[in-house]
């Protein structure tokens, strides 16, 4: 018996006698399928049934389930007896993963979190932090962008647009302007030296349709930050970490941010985020200004160490590069033949096929056929399988999306 047909068997009594889902707040829409176990790009049901991914978790399970490496460096950490230290005291993997990180980004310095919200909360913190040494009271306004997503909490949320997730919880963090990505004109207008703290932008946009930024948007909006004095913040946490085949998204668009969060992938599965600094705007944060009691513990530095060492290889990267080329062949050629595709768009192993009505009823076709999809707004369907998924695995998924489209 391999672990996951273990897990099942322990758990096929429990669901048989009476599932307890129902004591969850039901936030989020389930199918009632239970999943006990997972094996390389395929997760487990308890009736033994086996589905592709092509979701990793959001985004987030890089290295697909039970990658050795990660698993190892996880128990490993273990056998050091340090799960949780605190803030107060230093750990060696912290402080190398933060190195890394340095070493590999244009950034200096980094500060640890433990979600997407919560590094883009910080981020605005820092932002405005910086901005108040270097204009004052005034400058704390932030300029997003509409199609955005930038998490659920309230300043992350106001910085999302999504009118629907946010009006039942308004007032929101005040201060936040919206521009069309591309609308030079509109940007010019509402950003201000003396009252923005920070621009925020993902690179490609991924929740609102993985739509790449043009570079020369990104290009203006660095150069209208620097003549104003406002920071740029890139919010990388579903594109960053070798999503798009670079390591960081922004690499191809030649635009480098003041300010980048990360997190879904970084610590292939278990909770992190990160806000990567320049000197610049780490200069104006003081001890005291932000913490977070769990960020950055060894544990989950140790599991973030094993996965950014294995992505951040130059094969690695490459070999995603490469599986992106085979998608947009296969996925090329389907919207020739397919009226229903009005376009696809992506880079490495992060892929939208636009649809020209509806993508739920796709994405429920491709579950019943074992293939996990999700979608990115009501006409796109994601995709966004483990980087280390195999050919064979991708190919496949790709011929049961051309079945169901
Ligand atoms: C670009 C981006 N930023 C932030 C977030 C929020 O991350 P989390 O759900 O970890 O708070 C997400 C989540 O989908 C995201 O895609």
């Amino acid at each position: 018996m391999n672990t996951s047909e273990m897990i099942r068997s322990e758990m096929t009594p429990v669901i048989s006698a009476g599932w307890q889902g129902d004591a969850l707040l039901p936030v989020y829409k389930q199918p009632s399928t239970v999943i006990v176990g997972g094996e390389g790009s395929y997760l487990v049901s308890a009736e033994g049934k086996r589905y592709l991914d092509f979701t990793a978790g959001i985004a987030v399970n890089a290295l697909g389930y039970g990658d050795p490496d990660l698993a190892g460096a996880i128990r490993a950490a273990l056998d050091t007896g340090l799960i949780h230290t605190s803030n107060l005291y230093r750990t060696l993997p912290v402080a190398e993963l933060a190195s890394w990180l340095v070493a590999h980004s244009f950034a200096d310095r980094v500060f640890f979190c433990n979600s997407g919200a919560e590094a883009n909360e910080g981020a605005f913190k820092f932002a405005r932090r910086w901005a108040r040494e270097n204009g004052g009271a005034d400058k704390y306004e932030i300029v997003a962008f509409r199609h955005s997503f930038h998490g659920r909490t309230f300043g992350a949320l106001a910085a999302t647009d999504r009118p629907g997730y946010q009006e039942p919880f308004r007032p929101l963090m005040p201060g936040v302007h919206f521009v069309e990505p591309g609308d030079v004109e509109g940007f010019d207008a509402v950003v201000s030296a003396e009252r923005t703290a920070a621009v925020i932008i993902e690179p490609i946009q991924a929740e609102g349709g993985v739509v790449p930024v043009p570079p020369e948007f990104l290009a203006h909006i660095r150069e209208v930050c620097d003549r104003n004095g406002v920071l740029l913040i890139f919010d990388e946490v579903q594109v960053g970490l070798g999503r798009t085949g670079n390591l960081w998204g922004h690499e191809a668009t030649g635009v480098t941010p003041d300010l980048m969060t990360l997190a879904k992938p970084i610590a292939g599965g278990l909770p992190m985020g990160a806000v990567l600094l320049t000197e610049r705007v780490a200069a104006a944060i003081r001890p005291g200004d932000h913490a977070t009691t769990f960020g950055g513990g060894p544990l989950v530095a140790s599991a973030a160490l094993a996965v950014c060492r294995k992505i951040g290889s130059p094969d690695f990267l490459a070999d995603i590069r490469r599986k992106g080329d085979l998608i947009a062949d296969v996925l090329g050629a389907l919207a020739l033949q397919r009226d229903e595709i009005v376009s696809v768009r992506g880079s490495g192993l992060i892929w939208g096929i636009e649809t020209s009505t509806d993508a739920a009823p796709a994405i429920a076709a491709a579950f019943e056929a074992g293939l996990l999809l999700v979608g990115a707004g009501p006409r796109v369907i994601r995709l966004l399988p483990p980087l280390n998924i195999s050919d064979e695995d991708l190919r496949a998924g790709l011929t049961t999306i051309a079945e169901v489209l």
